[in-house]
């Protein structure tokens, strides 16, 4: 057993000792919630929920690019809801993410989001692995060009513009595969606000080795959580878990003077 016992003062007691020196996050849409960004599985407020006005064949449809193809509507409408833009500031677990960079102790961040909200609370760029990819870039899917956003190329090519978000039937990008061993060489792994329903991403955290720390900040139990030893489950809002676990380490000013930046 790495941790004296299964509770968040333990976390904070390995974080405080010095061991934990790569740690290595992993974050879904929960983590954006309290910005005011739905996630997309919660049962009455997730997006999934609430496209039933959109005509989906199934909710996953609208990211999925064979559908796309035939019919993109349902996905800009969806696109103008969640693009990031200023209209949303990062989360208290945001600033966290950048604490622990600024410390040095941030591995690698693996996210699923699109929001771009972990550069925007300060996490370097090098730092962040955005396995779905994000709104930052866009491209003409019909010519296969290449990032068209800066030219306007997508208005004059006359084929169908799509963010570089990974859609269901593409690959992930491949720093996500070149990367993902990282997990590896975790002494401590986080995972935030993610249902872990979504593959290959939902696969990281069992990557992790058998005696890595692995702690979930989430509503709900979640994939293989809670099988190992050393697993660690702070179920409710990430945020005030995050809060609870930074105070304990004693970074409580620090974590709240990051957000409020
Ligand atoms: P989901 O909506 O599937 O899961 C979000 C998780 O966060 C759920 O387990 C919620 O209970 C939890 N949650 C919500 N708010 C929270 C809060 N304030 N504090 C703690 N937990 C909270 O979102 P993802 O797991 O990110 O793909 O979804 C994975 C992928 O599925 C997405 O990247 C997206 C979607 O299809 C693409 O966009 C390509």
């Amino acid at each position: 057993l790495t941790l004296r016992e299964r509770s968040l003062t333990a976390v904070a007691d390995f974080i405080k000792s010095g061991k934990a020196r790569r740690i290595v996050v992993m974050t879904g849409a929960g983590i954006s919630t309290a910005a005011g960004i739905p996630d997309f599985r919660s049962p009455t407020t997730g997006l999934y929920a609430n496209l039933s006005a959109l005509n989906l064949p199934e909710p996953e449809a609208v990211f999925d690019l064979s559908f796309f193809r035939q019919n993109p509507q349902p996905f800009y409408v969806l696109a103008r809801e969640l693009y990031p833009g200023a209209r949303y500031r990062p989360t208290v677990s945001h600033a966290f993410l950048a604490l622990l960079a600024r410390r040095g102790l941030l591995h690698m961040l693996f996210t699923q989001n699109i929001d771009c909200l972990e550069r925007a609370a300060g996490v370097p760029a090098e730092k962040i692995v955005e396995a779905h990819g994000s709104f930052a870039g866009q491209r003409c899917i019909d010519w296969g060009g290449g990032d068209g956003a800066e030219e306007g190329e997508g208005e004059v090519c006359g084929g169908l513009v799509k963010p570089d978000i990974v859609f269901f039937g593409e690959a992930l990008p491949r720093a996500f595969f070149e990367l993902s061993p990282m997990t590896k060489e975790a002494d401590l792994v986080l995972v935030m606000g993610t249902s872990l329903q979504v593959h290959p991403f939902a696969g990281l955290p069992n990557m992790a080795e058998e005696e890595t720390p692995r702690v979930l900040f989430n509503l709900e139990q979640v994939g293989s959580f809670g099988t190992r030893a050393d697993d660690v489950m702070v179920l409710g809002d990430c945020d005030a878990g995050v809060r609870k676990l930074a105070e304990e380490i004693g970074w409580k000013d620090e974590l709240e003077k990051a957000w409020r930046e």
